[in-house]
């Protein structure tokens, strides 16, 4: 063959390549309201970054029809590119190649970027769009997702890993998602479940759609399964991007720094108006992180998900924060099974990757109730004590209003290892509220009175003026800082620099045993 015939076959093969299951199974892909794991890839990427690799990797399977069958690029696309000029690695499933199933091969190819990723230090993003295991390949496919389980788990706390669900994902494929930091879902489109609604049908007798089951909005509202929900494919790509902008490469980097524009020394006289003269009216935690954080803007993760607890980035004076936060305006901001979930994760996240913490506390107590006994409040409240106690980021409390109880240890109080905890001068630090604690501490006084309702209204303020107030804890140390609500910003980013040096081990052990 001549070297042109020979550079022709290339192009040949290449082009081939590139058209996956061919132009049939393109268009019914579009028409679904999806793009093909190439065009997927191009949008998350920067232009013309993408370089593939194992293109022309193929199947090795003769069971049924499969001998002689072509499934080009084994229905995965892989290979890595940049995001805002940082590498990132991908691998994209190619439903129009026998449904993105994943057998041998095409695991081989995600384990091997999974392998790059590792070594090189760089997050990975992999898109999910999959029949599932192939079923033509037998125990090979299970294998195949074995070595992909296998590689989340080694990579975890390494690197971040972002999993976008943008079609089907069912049965034992959920998992891989699963294991990584980030989940990803689109409305309408993504699917995730373990049995399907015929399965439970034959079951259970429940009837169920696959939206309700597994939908995007099931997922990040109910099941706490995934973090972020997105309006279409462009969306999702958005979303992603300004997820990585947040974070660093790998656990041994700190998150990039970014020339937010905004002064750190910036005061805002708003704050000194959020709380309510009312102790039990809500507010909206929301603002004041947004008041604090550069330019306003506060990128929360699992937004639908236990709303009673906030968690997300900000940048402040430049550099990425992880935000904790009780949120007054739902069910006043309690600890539950779900919030306790949510926060210890996150906080796990952050402590992987060398993300300093920041905790707003209002916070009344744990949730009552047999639902949440039952449920293992004890357990999962647990996760929150142990994740703050285990991180060694620099971290940092700001307590606004309600502080009580065993919510106060456990939103990351000074005995749980804050490096330093602020208080404004609307903080009620204490074992338990005014009206609860006098109840119990001056029964007999207050039966005893010849007024009892007027006794019990006196004590109550009395035990106000002494405990519902930041200065007990200030006095003992355990606040270090009682400060106005309009120095928060300031106060804020003056600690992170004190502490940009900050160094804390802890005892060497294989692993700890955080309660699941
Ligand atoms: C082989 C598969 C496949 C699979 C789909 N295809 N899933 N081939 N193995 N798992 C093929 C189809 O035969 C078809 O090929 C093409 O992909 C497109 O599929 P359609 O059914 O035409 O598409 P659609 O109607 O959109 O339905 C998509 C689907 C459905 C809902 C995903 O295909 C489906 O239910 N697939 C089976 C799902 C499943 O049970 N997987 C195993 C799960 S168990 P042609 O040639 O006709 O175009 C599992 C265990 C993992 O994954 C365990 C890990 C530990």
């Amino acid at each position: 063959m001549s070297t042109r015939a020979n550079i022709e076959e290339l192009n040949e093969r290449n082009k081939k390549m590139e058209l996956g299951g061919g132009q049939k199974a393109i268009d019914s892909q579009h028409q679904k309201g999806k793009l093909t794991a190439r065009e997927r890839i191009e949008k998350l990427l920067d232009p013309g970054s993408f370089t593939e690799l194992d293109k022309f990797v193929v199947h090795r399977c003769v069971n049924f029809d499969m001998a002689g069958k072509e499934a080009p690029g084994e229905g995965v696309v892989t290979g890595y590119g940049t995001v805002d000029g940082r590498l990132v690695y991908v691998f994209a499933q190619d439903f129009t190649v026998l449904g993105g199933s994943l057998g041998e091969m095409h695991a081989q190819k995600i384990c091997k970027v999974q392998e790059l990723a590792m070594k090189v230090g760089a997050p990975i993003i992999g898109m999910n769009d999959s029949g599932g295991a192939r079923i033509q390949e037998a125990v090979d496919s299970l294998r195949g997702f074995g070595d992909i389980f296998y590689r989340n788990v080694m990579a975890s706390g390494v690197i971040p890993q972002i999993s976008v669900i943008l079609g089907p994902c069912a049965g034992g494929a959920v998992y891989s998602p699963a294991l990584t930091d980030f989940v990803f879902m689109v409305k309408n489109t993504s699917r995730m479940f373990i049995t399907g609604p015929q399965v439970i049908k034959a079951v259970t007798g429940e009837e169920v759609t696959e939206e309700e089951l597994g939908g995007a909005m099931t997922h990040n509202r109910t099941s706490g399964v995934a973090h972020f929900a997105a309006e279409d494919e462009e969306d999702c790509m958005n979303q992603i991007r300004m997820l990585l902008s947040y974070l660093p490469a790998n656990n041994l980097e700190e998150a990039p720094f970014v020339e937010t524009g905004d002064n750190a020394e910036r005061m805002d006289m708003d704050l000194n108006e959020i709380i309510p003269d009312n102790p039990n009216a809500p507010y909206d935690m929301i603002d004041v992180v947004k008041k604090v954080a550069d330019n306003g803007e506060f990128f929360q993760t699992m937004k639908y998900y236990a709303a009673n607890m906030l968690t997300g980035f900000i940048r402040l004076d430049g550099r990425t924060v992880g935000i904790i936060a009780n949120q007054p305006k739902v069910l006043a901001g309690c600890l539950d099974i779900n919030a306790s979930d949510k926060a210890a994760r996150f906080i796990r996240f952050c402590d992987a990757f060398n993300i300093s913490i920041v905790t707003f506390v209002d916070v009344p107590g744990y949730m009552p109730g047999t639902n949440q006994e039952f449920g293992g409040i004890i357990r999962h409240g647990a996760k929150i004590l142990y994740a703050y106690s285990e991180a060694t980021v620099p971290k940092l409390t700001v307590i606004t209003r309600k502080s009580y109880g065993g919510a106060y240890i456990g939103m990351c109080s000074r005995h749980l290892g804050a490096d330093q905890v602020f208080a404004w001068p609307t903080a009620e630090i204490a074992v338990m509220g005014a009206e609860g604690a006098a109840n119990i501490i001056f029964r007999k006084e207050i039966n005893s009175a010849e007024n009892p309702a007027e006794k019990r209204n006196e004590l109550i303020e009395d035990y106000r003026k002494r405990f519902a107030t930041p200065y007990y804890a200030a006095e003992r140390g355990y606040v270090d800082q009682v400060i106005q609500p309009e120095e928060t910003r300031p106060r804020l980013a003056n600690a992170l620099e004190m502490l940009s040096t900050k160094r804390e081990t802890r005892p060497a052990k294989k692993h700890g045993n955080i309660p699941l």
